[in-house]
């Protein structure tokens, strides 16, 4: 089994699955499509499927125009090498699964589960023998070896052994939406095999799209590091954030201290504060590993501390907007508050846990009056209601009593703003260093 799929691997006949066509699945399916693989996707979005097999991309990061000509088209005829469908029944011909759907929290904070087993249950009908499968999703050491290995060990009604019959590893994803200095290609991927022949495998399959593989000794390892990886960033995120509270009851500006604290060249590493942390990664994945290690009757100390300082940023915010407003002799209640990007980041369109979305929340509990602006979402569904997006224009500047930048995208003209607005709260210090007739409070 494993030399046979080594060499279609090698030869690349063998058929590729992507299980989930999210951020992570679907530039992973074009990376392997690209170099020449049979890529099938499989989502249960049928919306996506359908966007899919026309060849139109929903994520910022692959253009149409790099799907379109892998794209199945010519009613049916094989005109490239990807197809999206919502039958799990494709994976009969297919030589790998890889499983990259969502790993989000309960609203206790623990691992839900569910999407890796729905995706895992499914596989198991339809694993055969010479297949390999490797779960992205980020995870908690052990979801490989504990709850996907059993699974497939005794799928539909057979025994399958693994190392042998079948593969399995674990490869956490770390593409970083909006960046183009480092994409799938020429990102570093771990790996970790439940045997030396899964490694071995599944290091193949990757080695064919992507230029640098990292080996480590097992599933949990390969779980472990993402885990590290994640934490370290909310962590240090988290560590700044308290730095700029700091700063700001000792009057300094924490942006000239963290800038000038850059300029050593060894042992520093620089992170910037903001209004708190979001995207599907940073808030969420810290608490895999703390639940894991709460079954250990361990206190994961770091993780909790860090998502208490993050989750109070939004607060802060709101009491900066508060005083602001203060100064200028006005109350929150009544104010008209326009926020200025609602991404959790610059320059994409990804709201998930989006710090913004908690500031709207709770300036309007304070009976502010709310608006936004983004040109990355037009509309967005808070709390059942929709809004969209206000232009921004003289006229919305001027008539906001404040406004708050929460995500400073590349689109925006500050001295612009600056020189329409009457107040503004910088929460991402996008206005350093600029003037206009708005007075300006920085986080
Ligand atoms: N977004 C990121 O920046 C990022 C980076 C690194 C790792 N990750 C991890 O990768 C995983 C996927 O994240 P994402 O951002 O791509 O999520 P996403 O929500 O963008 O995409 C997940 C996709 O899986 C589909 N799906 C759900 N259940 C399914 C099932 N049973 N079968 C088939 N498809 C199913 C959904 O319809 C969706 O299209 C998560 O574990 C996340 O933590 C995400």
């Amino acid at each position: 089994m494993k030399g046979q799929l080594l060499t279609k691997i090698d030869n690349r006949t063998a058929k590729v699955a992507i299980i989930g066509l999210g951020y992570v699945g679907l530039p992973l399916a074009v990376a392997f499509a690209e170099n020449g693989f049979h890529v099938v996707g499989i989502d249960v979005d049928q919306s996506k499927v359908e966007a899919l097999n026309r060849g139109e991309s929903y994520v910022r990061d692959v253009p149409s125009a790099r799907l379109a000509p892998l794209v199945t088209v010519d009613k049916g005829v094989a005109a490239g090498t990807f197809r999206a469908t919502m039958d799990y029944g494709a994976l009969d011909d297919c030589d790998a699964a890889i499983v990259c759907v969502p790993t989000p929290l309960s609203k206790t904070k623990d691992p839900d589960m569910s999407y890796i087993l729905a995706a895992t249950d499914a596989i198991a009908q339809h694993l055969h023998s010479g297949m390999l499968v490797v779960l992205e999703s980020t995870t908690y050491p052990g979801t490989t070896e504990e709850l996907i290995l059993p699974r497939l060990q005794h799928a539909h009604g057979c025994t399958y052994e693994v190392g042998q019959d079948f593969f399995l590893a674990f490869s956490p994803e770390r593409i970083d939406p909006g960046r183009v200095d480092y994409t799938v290609e020429n990102t570093p991927k771990v790996i970790g095999g439940i045997t030396p022949d899964c490694l071995e495998i599944a290091s193949a399959l990757y080695g064919e799209a992507i230029e640098h593989i990292v080996p480590v000794s097992s599933t949990d390892a390969a779980e472990m590091v993402k885990l590290l990886e994640n934490t370290f960033r909310a962590v240090n995120i988290a560590l700044v954030n308290e730095v700029a509270i700091m700063c700001d009851k000792l009057g300094l500006n924490v942006w000239e201290v963290v800038e000038a604290a850059a300029t050593k060249p060894y042992g520093f590493m620089k992170f910037t504060p903001g209004p708190g942390v979001g995207g599907h990664c940073i808030p969420l994945d810290p608490y895999y590993l703390a639940w894991k290690l709460k079954t250990l009757n361990y206190n994961a100390r770091f993780i909790q501390l860090a998502g208490e300082i993050n989750t109070f940023m939004p607060y802060y915010v709101v009491e900066k907007v508060g005083n602001a407003l203060n100064e200028v002799r006005k109350a929150v209640r009544g104010s008209r508050v326009l926020l200025l990007g609602v991404t959790y980041k610059p320059n994409i369109s990804d709201l998930r846990e989006s710090p913004a979305l908690d500031i709207i929340r709770l300036l309007e509990e304070r009976g502010a009056i709310v608006s936004y602006h983004d040109p990355f979402v037009p509309h967005l569904k808070l709390d059942g209601e929709m809004r969209s997006s206000v232009m921004l224009d003289e006229g919305t500047l001027a008539a906001a009593d404040c406004v708050v930048v929460t995500t400073d995208h590349d689109a925006y003209d500050w001295p612009w703003i600056l020189g329409r607005a009457e107040l503004v709260v910088d929460t991402r210090n996008a206005t350093d260093g600029l003037r206009g007739q708005a007075r300006v409070v920085r986080l």
